[in-house]
């Protein structure tokens, strides 16, 4: 298994331009499946997530060719409607598949979804809102199985903003018949990215982003070209680094209102920040404030996906912080790792109570899931001395290339293949 070797201490310098959005990429993938005609998504992350979504693209007969820059998809060969154990387990977002699966054969089997283990993660609302659609789902040996003669358009309200199930709820009902409205929608800006991709092949959908989106059947939809946004996530881990490292970082194609709760920590924590049109540049002394407190909330709130690094940032901040995961029961993992580092965090039940230490230091940690993993990362490059991250599959289902792209601003860190 691979590892990333860090030298500490290195200031951040330099200019990092932003992949799309790996939570826009994975449901526009499953989307294309509604489609007969060609899709192309542009600027996709090579990551394993996405390799993944793309050898269950082809395990239903779609064709898929990656450039390791574009992505081209032809659905129109597609016969399965039947997900296999060993690819679901290996991808969360293997769930989205059911929406746009049962859509296109009116039937769907798929195993449970594997992905990170950051918590128990239902999917109870997807099945509830796929049911309302008209969709008979039966849950037998580790399979889930549905079925319907035709997809109805109803009134769903969820009974949480979950991120999936609006995602797999929107793809099932494109080409269902009438009208679908889903009350208590999930907000994040991935989700009207679903959304404009989805429009720009033919569907008509309109209010993501809002509570409320509804969306009016169509019987089929067509081709293109598109640009999914900018992935958010990628760009905070960045901007963490550079204000655990010092330094002055640039990131190309990253859209500050989209990061705003953090840009709003990071401010406080003493960095100086500007963000405007399609760029965010951070200067960073690494003379760091805690901030008091960070919880994780639906967007517009702090991202669950940038707690474990920022909970890092605050392990090198003057001060004390608590941290509230308010998403996931198991996203503390990588504390125990970053205590080996000479951090002072404890965890009780959902938070984390951290004492800011003037530096980490190197040291061999292992990587558990995504974000936890890069946290480590992060963690490493402001540490004194050599660390060693262990386990960095994990980290390589979500960042493409990370290594490169901190190489490129200064960063001392190279991947070791075992
Ligand atoms: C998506 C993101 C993930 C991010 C998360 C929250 C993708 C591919 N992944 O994950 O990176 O961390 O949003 O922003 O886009 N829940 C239920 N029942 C369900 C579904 C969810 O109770 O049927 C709960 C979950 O346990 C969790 C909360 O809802 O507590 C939010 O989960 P959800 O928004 O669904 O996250 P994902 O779509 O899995």
């Amino acid at each position: 298994m691979d590892k990333y070797i860090i030298n500490g201490g290195n200031r951040l310098c330099g200019k990092i331009r932003i992949q799309s959005a790996k939570n826009s990429v994975l449901p526009i993938l499953a989307a294309t499946v509604l489609t007969d005609e060609k899709v192309t998504i542009l600027n996709v992350p090579d990551i394993t997530d996405v390799r993944n979504m793309l050898r269950i693209l082809g395990c239903l007969g779609c064709r898929a060719q990656f450039d390791g820059n574009n992505v081209t998809i032809d659905s129109s060969s597609a016969v399965s409607y039947e997900i296999p154990r060993t690819l679901a387990h290996e991808l969360r977002s293997s769930v989205f598949l059911l929406g746009s699966v049962v859509s296109r054969f009116r039937k769907a089997k798929i195993a449970y979804p594997g992905g990170c283990d950051i918590g128990l993660r239902p999917i109870d609302l997807h099945l509830k809102g796929l049911k309302r659609l008209g969709v008979r789902i039966d849950e037998h040996n580790g399979y889930i199985s549905c079925e319907c003669d035709v997809l109805k358009g109803n009134e769903i309200m969820l009974d949480c903003p979950s991120v999936g199930a609006t995602e797999n709820i929107m793809l099932a009902a494109v080409t269902a018949e009438g009208t679908t409205v889903i009350k208590n929608a999930a907000r994040e800006p991935e989700i009207e990215d679903l959304q404009n991709f989805l429009n720009s092949v033919g569907a008509k959908v309109k209010g993501a982003g809002s509570g409320t989106i509804v969306i009016d059947g169509v019987k089929k939809l067509g081709g293109g070209v598109y640009q999914p946004i900018a992935d958010r996530i990628e760009a905070g881990t960045f901007l963490i680094a550079a204000a655990m490292c010092g330094g002055e970082v640039e990131l190309i194609g990253a859209n500050g209102e989209m990061l705003s709760s953090l840009l709003h920590k990071l401010y406080e924590n003493g960095c100086k920040i500007d963000a405007k049109d399609d760029k965010i540049s951070i200067v960073s002394d690494r003379r760091l404030r805690s901030v008091k407190s960070v919880e994780t909330q639906p967007y517009p709130g702090f991202p669950t996906d940038l707690q474990a690094q920022m909970t890092a940032l605050c392990a090198v901040s003057k001060g004390s912080s608590v941290i509230t995961e308010n998403l996931f029961e198991t996203r503390f993992k990588f504390v125990p790792e970053l205590r080996k580092m000479g951090a002072d965090i404890t965890v009780a039940d959902r938070c984390a109570f951290v004492r800011g230490v003037s530096r980490l230091r190197g040291a061999t940690v292992i990587a558990q899931d995504l974000r936890g993993g890069a946290a480590l990362v992060l963690a490493a490059l402001a540490a004194e001395g050599k660390s060693e991250v262990l386990d960095i599959s994990h980290i390589d289902r979500g960042y493409s290339g990370l290594e490169y792209k901190l190489r490129a601003v200064g960063g001392d860190i190279v991947r070791n293949s075992v």
